[in-house]
């Protein structure tokens, strides 16, 4: 998100001491030069390792990315290669239903928070494709984030931009409250390819579903039932209402979808005496606000108060887990997992079998985080691997220096956040048992000095050599500079990778390099100056602030941007937010995409054959110029693009 409403996640909320990332970079690159190496020289040593068999494929015989790049543009449209289509797809407000509220879309904003419970959320984000019988891929389920309602100041306070229509107008009734809860969330759609190969949604089928900021969900794993999770409504600590903020996904092996939280603590404030910052400290780490917040929930729902109801932000924050196929089941999230601003969740199976989830804390100066389950994943049973993700072990990720003894830049470690196993933790008060760690993960990481990254947003696994790659997306305010490594002031971000000590997900020890380094040509032409990028960024395939990251099944790495569009200065001949996508063998990026105006590109997800791509365009129009989809005067909708090959091929090939 991009929201002109929150307190930006790059304004750091983390008082430690720990290191910088940059800080780390900055003496290993000094070091060993690797600076300039960010592109295919770097991509040939980081395979060179013992994972290098499994990374080399039998010599192809077309290139990885075959497709024509696109310009970028600051237009009002979708741009994709020569001889692909994109066709907007479930746009906000699309009903799911055929009969009752919510059935016809009114398109001037003024449909009911009835309406909306039963239409698709607003500002689409992440999102999966789950095949109907498991390998369809003419129909499935595609499930979606909703991540948050769009706002503006421009009338002089902080107003909701789309979703009551234009102008734009606050949330001042408990109708309009609701409604906005009933925008965010997620949505379960049936969809289902037609004779001429167009996406539609299955009308009424009985797996349409909305998940909203006030749907009922259980608290599960560890911290469920804990004295912090415990409020007025719920003495039991382990039902809530709703899921929020719901930015990157990830899904599971046994067929289930993840919805990660992440900005939460916008939608938490206060009426009472707001001029008093009643905040405690774990509050500020977590970046809830002192006073009212722009949306107002806090008005009409006391939950949202953090002064009325002090525990109930501790019930957001979490990782989500939805059974689609299920439209009864009860949504769980699952507190092993911890609670920070989650990005998304990336799963790999270790050596043993357990499940590995790797998952970032998108702020800056938080971290990288992963989890490995207790017992063993069990392919084909269902039932014991729906609890695999209540109970395990969290990490913090910590980037050494030191050098890793290969051809990687360094070295680093996972460092285990469990009171009874980690000194550092045990006898700290404010961890008085593990479901405080784990509610405030951020405050235990900062204690066992974690790596204080430039904000981690989405993680994936390589599907053939398990190497795991994270973009780091900007981090414009850091102050601190150094010589090899130019980014005190981050406006472009980077993506790291590591591949874990023997290639098992779950060892403790992994070796890191840097993938990328975003940057612009055009605006710093000087290639010695690192602001330029590494050196797979050129004058045509340039970006800023990597978000998305996905890799499909041959091995591409799919880039999208959630960054500046202003198409000037440091940004000069970006344009619009975009989608590249890159070869990890040669370190080649392309630009596959480009947005309409003032979005962001986010969200990834393929069917089984890989001959359609569905990708999320959110909150076009952001600043009030945009139209997409509809065109002519009309309100600007977040939306899914449907992707397709005119010749029906593999996409990207
Ligand atoms: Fe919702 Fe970090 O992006
Ligand atoms: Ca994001
Ligand atoms: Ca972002």
């Amino acid at each position: 998100m991009s929201n002109p409403l929150c307190p930006h996640d790059d304004a750091s909320t983390n008082p430690s001491a720990n290191e910088h990332l940059h800080e780390v970079l900055a003496r290993s690159l000094q070091r060993r030069q690797l600076l300039k190496l960010g592109g295919g020289a770097a991509a040939a040593a980081f395979l060179a390792g013992p994972l290098a068999a499994l990374a080399t494929t039998p010599a192809r015989e077309r290139p990885l990315l075959g497709f024509k790049p696109v310009a970028s543009s600051s237009a009002d449209g979708v741009m994709v290669p020569e001889g692909y289509s994109a066709r907007p797809f479930v746009p906000w407000g699309s009903p799911l239903f055929s009969q009752g509220p919510g059935a016809r879309w009114r398109g001037d904003g003024s449909d009911s928070a009835a309406d909306q419970l039963r239409q698709v959320g607003d500002n689409h984000d992440g999102l999966h494709f789950f095949p109907i019988d498991g390998r369809s891929s003419r129909e499935g389920l595609l499930v979606m984030n909703h991540e948050y309602n769009t706002t503006t100041r421009a009338s002089g306070h902080r107003d909701y931009l789309t979703l009551f229509g234009a102008p734009p107008a606050p949330a001042d009734t408990p109708e309009r409250v609701d409604k906005a809860i009933n925008a965010c969330g997620c949505s379960v759609i049936h969809v289902r390819r037609d004779a001429r190969g167009h996406w539609r949604v299955v009308l009424d089928s009985r797996y349409n579903r909305r998940l909203t900021a006030a749907t009922p969900m259980a608290l599960s794993g560890p911290a469920a039932g804990d004295a912090l999770l415990q409020t007025r409504a719920d003495p039991s600590g382990t039902r809530v209402l709703g899921t929020l903020n719901n930015c990157g996904n990830g899904f599971t092996p046994w067929g289930t979808y993840l919805t990660c939280e992440e900005n939460f603590n916008n939608n938490f404030g206060t009426t009472v005496e707001p001029a008093v910052d009643g905040r405690t400290p774990a509050q500020k780490r977590y970046g809830l606000a002192p006073g009212p917040t722009g949306y107002a929930w806090e008005v009409q729902h006391e939950r949202f108060d953090y002064k009325k109801e002090p525990n109930e932000s501790h019930r957001f924050g979490w990782v989500v887990e939805i059974d689609p196929f299920d439209p009864q089941s009860l949504p769980k999230k699952r507190t092993a997992l911890g609670r920070f601003k989650h990005e998304n969740a990336a799963w790999r199976i270790a050596a043993d079998q357990r499940v590995v989830v790797y998952m970032g804390d998108d702020q800056a100066n938080d971290y990288l985080y992963k989890f490995v389950s207790e017992e063993r994943y069990r392919p084909g049973d269902r039932a014991h691997n729906a609890r695999l993700l209540d109970a395990g072990q969290l990490y913090v990720a910590k980037f050494h220096d030191s050098a890793s003894g290969g051809d990687f830049v360094g070295r680093g470690e996972w460092l285990l956040l469990d009171k009874q196993a980690n000194p550092a933790l045990r006898e700290d008060p404010q961890f008085p048992n593990q479901a405080a760690v784990l509610v405030h993960a951020r405050l235990a990481a900062d204690k066992l000095g974690a790596t204080k990254m430039d904000r981690p947003e989405w993680v994936a696994v390589h599907p053939a050599t398990g190497e795991v790659y994270a973009t780091l997306t900007n981090h414009s305010t850091r102050s601190l500079t150094d010589g090899a490594n130019p980014r005190a002031r981050n406006v472009y971000g980077q993506i790291v990778r590591w591949r874990e000590r023997g290639g098992d997900a779950s060892a403790l020890a992994f070796d890191w390099d840097l993938f990328v380094l975003a940057g612009n040509p055009q605006a710093h032409p000087e290639r010695s100056d690192p602001r330029s990028g590494s050196a797979a960024i050129r004058s045509d395939n340039h970006f800023n602030s990597p978000d998305g990251l996905a890799f499909d099944r041959a091995g591409r790495l799919w880039i999208q941007t959630d960054g500046n569009y202003s198409n000037a200065g440091d940004f000069a001949g970006q344009g619009n937010n975009q989608m590249l996508a890159a070869d990890p063998h040669s370190g080649e990026i392309r630009r596959f995409l480009v947005g309409p105006k003032e979005c962001e590109i986010t969200g990834i997800a393929f069917t089984p054959d890989h001959r359609t791509l569905f990708v999320n365009v959110q909150h076009p129009g952001e600043e009030g110029h945009s139209h997409w989809p509809d065109g002519g005067q009309a309100l600007p909708r977040s939306a899914t693009l449907v992707i397709t090959k005119d010749d029906g091929g593999v996409i990207g090939s």
